[in-house]
């Protein structure tokens, strides 16, 4: 896909991957929507990005939203949705558990009223993450939740072909999802990618390239990239 005067939506796109996504999309000619429950922590954007306020657990507002859109060309979603619960499961408050599937929930919303109004030619990218398919100690939740979205997604190609739907799954990036800084940021990474094959958290840049693949590719569908550092393959 050109994605040269596209209109492409980027739920969670305020922020992090989602901010870079809706970067490069403009540097490639696109108009987008970037959107989150507040817009405002995007700061200054470029004018081909629009800001807009929604939440992805609001159904309704979900689909108000969509119908106001009309056609669009590109849609991706990378909100978190909501909290995310970590631990032993046999020891998970189950509260915590469940609202971990906000983000699968504000998937399921977006994909119902948003992939009516993607045009036949379009494409769809949603985020999961590398404990869906490759669990460390405590990651029950993110496992459980990324493997459903992964699921979600290869479920609903054959339904919405000719429209494509690929799925994302980042290793640890570097975004203002972590809320560490300074010293505490910098040991906080070390520690979590240092048994890593690429012994680094990725920059969100890397993670968007995946995106714009995924988009541009018009020969997937259905199916998941791995943006991980190696993740998968480490022993
Ligand atoms: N960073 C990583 O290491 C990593 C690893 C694996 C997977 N992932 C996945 O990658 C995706 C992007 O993460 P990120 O690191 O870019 O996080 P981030 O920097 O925290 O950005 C998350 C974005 O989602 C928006 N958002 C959260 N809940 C929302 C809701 N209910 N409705 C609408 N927007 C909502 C946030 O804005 P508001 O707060 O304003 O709503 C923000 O724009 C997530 O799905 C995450 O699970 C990240």
């Amino acid at each position: 896909m050109d994605i040269a005067d596209k209109k492409a939506i980027v739920l969670g796109g305020t922020s992090g991957i989602g901010l870079k996504t809706s970067l490069m999309l403009v540097e490639k000619g696109a108009s987008v929507v970037a959107v989150s429950r507040d817009p405002s922590k995007a700061g200054d954007v470029p004018d081909g990005i629009r800001l807009a306020a929604l939440d992805t657990r609001d159904l309704d507002a979900v689909e108000a939203f969509f119908n106001a859109e009309g056609d669009i060309d590109i849609l991706v979603n990378s909100a978190t949705g909501g909290s995310r619960a970590f631990g032993p499961f046999m020891e998970m408050d189950m509260k915590g558990f469940q609202g971990s599937f906000d983000k699968l929930w504000g998937y399921a919303n977006v994909l119902r009223y948003g992939v009516s109004h993607v045009r036949e030619t379009g494409s769809i990218v949603i985020v999961s993450g590398s404990p869906a398919r490759k669990p460390k100690p405590g990651q029950i939740a993110l496992s459980a939740v990324g493997s459903a979205v992964e699921a979600l997604a290869r479920a609903i190609a054959a339904e919405i072909a000719p429209k494509r739907i690929n799925v994302v799954s980042p290793g640890i990036i570097d975004t203002p999802m972590v809320a560490l800084s300074g010293d505490d940021r910098t040991k906080h990474y070390q520690n979590v990618t240092k048994s890593h094959l690429i012994d680094r958290p990725g920059d969100p840049a890397e993670v968007a390239k995946g995106i714009i693949f995924a988009i541009e590719n018009e020969f997937i569908t259905g199916t998941t990239i791995d943006v991980d550092g190696g993740w998968l393959a480490t022993q």
